[in-house]
């Protein structure tokens, strides 16, 4: 049986994105495999988040994963910091890490760009710590969407780098996993391309939004002033909102707007509100579970006990082997 894994930041709510791009193959995988599905909560301590909304965030984020479609009798759920063991092997892994490769990564370039006063030493090894969450468990599949790719790469470089050194084949070379279709990309609202939960208030539609709240935040999607000649080509934000459409809406609704846009009548504001009624339809029976799940702290607290236990077990049993193939014995 393969081993998948795949974790998610507990720096917001899970939004159309996260859903499209990962969860909804978790939930598929989780039949078929030995899964694990955790919180990186030590991974979003790069933007310093305060001490007192980590652990609500924490929490949110485990009843949004349930809500989704995780089963925590079938799959393993966990918090990333009620494993010591990945810390250990993110050291063993940096001692491996060269400056030069971790200064390439393109998110590392963006988040630099982006927090100038804060380029941390956690942001330059991200790489190593999710190599590290990925290689504890031994992983072969890691489904992610398209903007993990390079880290999944930077995993392989490791992995391969570890078994040149010590161990031929001790780690598997995990691969980015979508049931063999492409990765995905979620776009936002805003026009920049990707959803993201820290691209601003009104790129993302989270699960948990209100459907006056989708509505509105549709309605505000960035368009342009419609096309002028038959069958044009879209233009990049006009892709995106048909995009989004292709994710919620029926194959007849994409072919009717996309035959109104290569006719030039074509009115954004109907595709817009289709659009908006089609993801309110997918939200809400999701929303509903996350407001009931959100609210019974026994039943969170218990699967997040549940599954560092069975996480530990894996954990500690490759970390163990790790230290005798490095050369630490007890005295
Ligand atoms: P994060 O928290 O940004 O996103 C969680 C998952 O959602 C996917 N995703 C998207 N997919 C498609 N389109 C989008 N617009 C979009 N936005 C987010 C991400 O690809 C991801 O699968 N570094 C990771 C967390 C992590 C991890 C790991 C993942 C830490 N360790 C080990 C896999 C394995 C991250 O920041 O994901």
């Amino acid at each position: 049986m393969e081993i998948v894994l795949s974790g998610i930041r507990p720096t917001g709510n899970l939004h159309l994105g996260n859903y499209f791009g990962a969860i909804k193959n978790f939930v598929r995988m989780q039949e078929e495999n030995q899964c694990f599905f955790f919180i990186a909560d030590y991974h979003s301590l790069t933007t310093h988040p305060k001490p007192g909304d980590l652990h609500g965030n924490v929490k949110q984020v485990l009843a949004e994963y349930i809500a989704s479609g995780l089963d925590p009798e079938k799959a393993t759920l966990y918090v990333q910091s009620d494993l010591p063991e990945t810390v250990e092997l993110y050291l063993f892994l940096n001692m491996n890490a060269y400056l030069g490769e971790l200064e390439r990564v393109t998110t590392f370039k963006e988040k630099a760009r982006k927090q100038p006063d804060n380029i941390n030493a956690g942001l330059l090894t991200y790489p190593s710590l999710m190599a590290a969450d990925i290689l504890i468990h031994k992983a072969h599949k890691v489904p992610v969407g398209k903007d993990q790719e390079q880290h999944l790469e930077m995993t392989r470089t490791f992995a391969r780098r570890f078994n040149r050194m010590y161990k031929e084949d001790f780690f598997p070379i995990p691969q980015a996993y979508n049931f063999g279709e492409a990765l995905v990309k979620v776009p936002g609202l805003d026009g920049s391309g990707k959803m993201g939960k820290s691209e601003g208030e009104d790129n993302a539609i989270f699960l948990v939004d209100e459907p006056k709240v989708i509505r509105k935040k549709i309605m505000k999607a960035v368009t342009d002033s419609g096309p002028t000649q038959m069958n044009q080509q879209k233009p990049e934000v006009i892709e995106n909102l048909f995009n989004l459409l292709k994710i919620v809406s029926a194959p007849e609704v994409v072919d009717h707007y996309d035959r109104l846009y290569n006719q030039c009548t074509i009115r954004y504001g109907d595709l817009k509100k289709q659009l908006a009624e089609d993801v309110i339809t997918f939200t809400t029976p999701i929303r509903e579970r996350i407001l009931e799940i959100s609210a019974n702290n026994d039943y969170i607290s218990k699967v997040a006990r549940i599954g560092a236990e069975k996480a530990r077990e894996s954990a500690s049993k490759t970390i163990n082997e790790i230290r005798e193939i490095i050369g630490f014995r007890h005295f």
